[in-house]
């Protein structure tokens, strides 16, 4: 089919380049020119494991493009996807401009009937919105629906996810673009819920929010094994093998962070509240999260005393392994904390260094994480990348002025580090 996909991000342009790994043609538009020349030039603006190749063998093979007209993109396609942001307001509601420019842009363009999907996670009753806004601004008399299909992309994972989805949520007002949308899936062989637009647009917050509760009780757990001498990765392993709880998601750390957790967490509770229904435990996931952080600086000026002048390494940037993505990063918080009592950093990270040195100033950028103990007063871990687990931890106690250790994703095995001879602090253990 020929799709046109609105926002080239995260989710844009890994959907539009799954689309066309699949056999659709797919235009991906963009408002930034210079991101659609790099793009139009083989760049990838975004890391992803697996993304530049796709995008590489897709356009070469013809099927993917790139422009910043959504006219173009309209005009030459049966099925519009929304994928642009939606970022929180300080107040916690969705800021929503972007959908709504863009609806209007659509409606500009649109000449003949079109299928309008918006992936952009958003509040419940959006699509509504959406749609007055196309039948406002519709010069022709044309028709169109509006179609919700939320995304279940995880960063670090979002090729492997669109490509192999757990689910495919689709929500519609008429049966007319149904059909349209299972033609979009069925190459992708998932299971495909239709449902009412509401209810797709809720899933989406829902699940999120289940998720993001899932890591709060896991880290609320933890602070219980720490006060009884539990080990919290035993307790998440033996809750896990009851298939109703499953073992993922039960990791305790630092907490979570990204564009998307404390983002629809807040949405959440907002649209909650505006609806009279107040959701009080999602607020509690929020607060056990906030608590998290508070709980492991002060576990390393427990362990420290005075942080000022003092160097402490952190390996970590990046709000999960396997992206470059820092936005919201529990790493980049507690470089800013340990920097507001007076720490000097030297920081390390597989993938996040250059997003990171545009928010994180006044630290030293060091290229191997093996160099980064040396000279520093403790070590500290912040980011779960699978790499960290091969740091020489024998050269790392030497090159520590003290063999300090604090693992914010229980990385390592706190008997082996104490056999290491660390001073090893870890959370939930
Ligand atoms: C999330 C959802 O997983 C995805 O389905 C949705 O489409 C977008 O939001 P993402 O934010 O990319 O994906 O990453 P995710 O893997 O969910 O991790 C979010 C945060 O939770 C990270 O900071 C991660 O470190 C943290 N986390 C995750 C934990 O602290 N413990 C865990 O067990 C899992």
């Amino acid at each position: 089919m020929n799709l046109t996909i609105i926002g080239t991000g995260y989710v844009g342009l890994v959907t539009g380049t799954c689309f066309a790994e699949v056999g659709h043609r797919v235009i991906c538009v963009d408002n930034d020119a210079t991101k659609v020349e790099k793009l139009r030039a083989g760049g990838i603006p975004i890391y992803e494991p697996g993304l530049e190749e796709l995008v590489k063998k897709n356009v070469a093979e013809g099927r993917l493009s790139f422009t910043t007209s959504i006219a173009e993109g309209v005009e030459k396609s049966d099925v519009v996807f929304i994928a642009v942001p939606t970022p929180p307001q300080p107040d916690g509601s969705v800021d929503l401009s972007f959908i709504e420019k863009v609806a209007r842009e659509i409606a500009g363009a649109i000449t003949s009937y079109k299928i309008v999907v918006d992936k952009s996670t958003v509040p419940v009753r959006t699509g509504d919105k959406v749609a007055e806004t196309i039948k406002r601004y519709c010069k022709a008399k044309v028709e169109f629906d509006v179609v919700s299909n939320p995304e279940f992309l995880r960063e670090g994972f979002a090729v492997a996810d669109l490509m192999k989805p757990d689910r495919v949520v689709i929500g519609v007002h008429s049966q007319r673009p149904v059909a349209a949308m299972r033609d979009v899936y069925t190459p992708f062989n998932a299971p495909i819920i239709v449902t009412d637009i509401n209810s797709a647009e809720l899933i989406k917050h829902a699940s999120n929010s289940f998720l993001a509760l899932k890591i709060s009780y896991i880290n609320a757990v933890a602070n219980i094994c720490e006060a009884t001498g539990a080990n919290v990765q035993e307790v998440a392993a033996g809750m896990g093998m009851d298939e109703r709880i499953g073992r993922r998601f039960l990791n305790a750390g630092i907490g979570f962070g990204g564009s998307c957790f404390p983002k629809d967490l807040s949405a959440f509770i907002k649209i909650s509240e505006q609806v009279g229904c107040d959701f009080g435990i999602l607020k509690e996931v929020q607060k056990v999260n906030d608590a998290q952080m508070n709980r492991f600086v002060k576990k390393i000026t427990d362990t420290l005393w005075v942080l000022k002048d003092k160097t402490i390494g952190v390996l970590g940037l990046a709000f999960k392994q396997n992206t470059d993505d820092v936005r919201m990063s529990p790493a980049i918080e507690l470089c800013q904390r340990l920097q507001r009592e007076g720490a000097k950093l030297r920081v390390h990270d597989p993938k996040g260094m250059d997003k990171a040195k545009a928010i994180l100033t006044n630290v030293e950028y060091v290229e191997n994480m093996n160099d980064v103990a040396a000279g520093c007063d403790a070590l500290v871990i912040a980011t779960e990348w699978d790499e960290f687990k091969k740091l020489d931890l024998e050269r790392t106690r030497k090159e520590l002025t003290h063999p300090i250790l604090f693992d914010g994703r229980n990385l390592f095995d706190p008997a082996e580090m104490e056999r290491l001879g660390f001073i090893y602090k870890s959370v939930g253990r």
